[in-house]
């Protein structure tokens, strides 16, 4: 029965409708069809969490010690093994009872971020294309989004000199990815001190999302917010083991940086929920120490099928750029093709799930996001499809943004 009288609140009303929802619709409509999928949508990592890690996890539930409500902070022994992991890997100290946070993987904590600390009214910057929880967390909040505006010309970084100093001055928060997701841009260490020297000019927050801190190739090394000196100072960044680690189901993430804004989220979150089952926290201080070469196995992965995906996108005429880092593609759509026409023609002729680029803001229009999330064979069976429906990339350009 449809209850005329309720509304949603405001918060929903105003959300931007979720092209990844409306995809799962068309994906169920083409499998009812009975077409083999071939899912490149998502960023659902394919392999099974690492062997140590689910043999941990199996040892912390057998242990009745985990089975109560967890600490809300997260358990002492995750936190510090994030910061040790941070000390590690980026030569960073960081206190673990007020400057690291355990949450139900990074997308929860970035969008309550945005709900503990944006007003109604607030100016948040956020780049277009960005991952959806950069801009839908703000809007849940009631900010309003200034969109800075990305293009492959500048390498899909920020142009901090191109936002004008009225809305520096008014803007909160930034909200920003690197390497990115969409784009799988990656931004050098000095793009990193402008953010910080912006931030501190013009007392904004920086949020940084740094889920592909660990699925960087040929030998790079990507930069953390924290590294830069003054970064600890005016921001805060966040971490995923959904990633690296093949744990998307198991929902663990972090947040590191700023004491005061950690106590801020920390607060608001006490108030939602009780924190991963204790046991996952055990397991996932099992996944942050794992040895190097899981690191090198999974970075392989990826990069092989990077180069594969480059070469047979090559022998179709279509020119796209290597990336350094992520698990993504970011594939410009044929001349005259908006990426959801064309996302969609390529799923209803082969089956093929892609991303619209539109999915993550207007800024992704004329771009499709291919997800590296099957071996090789798989991708080679994708692109055979998209070859035999007669797709051609010669005329792919750049959209206009
Ligand atoms: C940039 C970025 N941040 C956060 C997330 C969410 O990760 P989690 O599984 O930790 O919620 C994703 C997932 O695709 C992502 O691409």
């Amino acid at each position: 029965m449809t209850l005329s009288w309720l509304q949603p609140a405001q918060r929903i009303n105003s959300l931007p409708p979720y092209v990844f929802a409306r995809l799962d619709e068309l994906k169920a409509r083409a499998r009812e069809q009975g077409l083999d999928l071939i899912d490149l949508g998502m960023g659902n990592p394919d392999g099974p969490t690492p062997a140590p890690v689910v043999e941990a996890a199996q040892r912390a539930i057998a242990d009745t010690a985990t089975h109560g409500y967890p600490p809300f902070e997260g358990t002492a022994s995750f936190r510090t093994a994030i910061t040790d992991w941070y000390s590690r890997r980026y030569g960073v100290q960081l206190d673990p009872s007020s400057e690291a946070l355990p949450l139900l993987g990074s997308k929860e904590g970035i969008t309550h971020l945005a709900m503990a600390f944006i007003n109604p009214g607030d100016l948040v910057l956020v780049p277009t294309p960005a991952y959806p929880a950069h801009f839908r967390g703000p809007v849940i909040a009631g900010g309003d989004i200034y969109h800075l505006h990305l293009t492959a010309e500048n390498q899909w970084l920020i142009d901090f000199d191109a936002i004008p100093p009225e809305v520096a001055k008014r803007a909160k928060a930034l909200f920003f990815n690197y390497p990115s997701n969409p784009t799988a841009a990656t931004a050098p260490r000095e793009f990193f001190e402008a953010a910080v020297e912006f931030a501190h000019r013009y007392q904004v927050l920086l949020v940084h999302d740094l889920c592909y801190a660990e699925l960087a190739f040929d030998g790079y090394q990507p930069t953390s917010l924290l590294e830069i000196p003054g970064g600890k100072e005016v921001g805060v960044e966040f971490h995923t083991l959904s990633k690296t680690y093949n744990m998307a189901g198991w929902r663990v993430g972090f947040v590191v940086g700023n004491s005061q804004v950690i106590q801020g989220l920390r607060t608001l979150k006490t108030n939602l929920d009780y924190g991963i089952f204790a046991a996952l926290q055990r397991a996932a201080e099992t996944a942050l120490s794992l040895p190097d070469h899981y690191l090198h196995e999974v970075q392989e992965r990826y990069s092989t099928r990077r180069d594969f995906l480059i070469k047979e996108f090559a022998s179709l005429g279509w020119t796209v750029d290597r990336p350094q880092a992520t698990m993504y593609l970011w594939v410009p759509c044929p001349l005259d093709s908006t990426s959801t026409d064309f996302a969609l023609s390529v799923l209803q002729e082969t089956g093929v799930v892609l991303t619209p680029g539109n999915a993550f803001g207007p800024g992704g229009e004329g771009y499709v996001r291919v997800s590296l999330i099957a071996d090789c064979d798989r991708l080679g069976e994708a692109m055979d499809r998209i070859r035999k429906a007669g797709f051609r990339f010669d005329a792919a350009v750049t959209a206009p943004v």
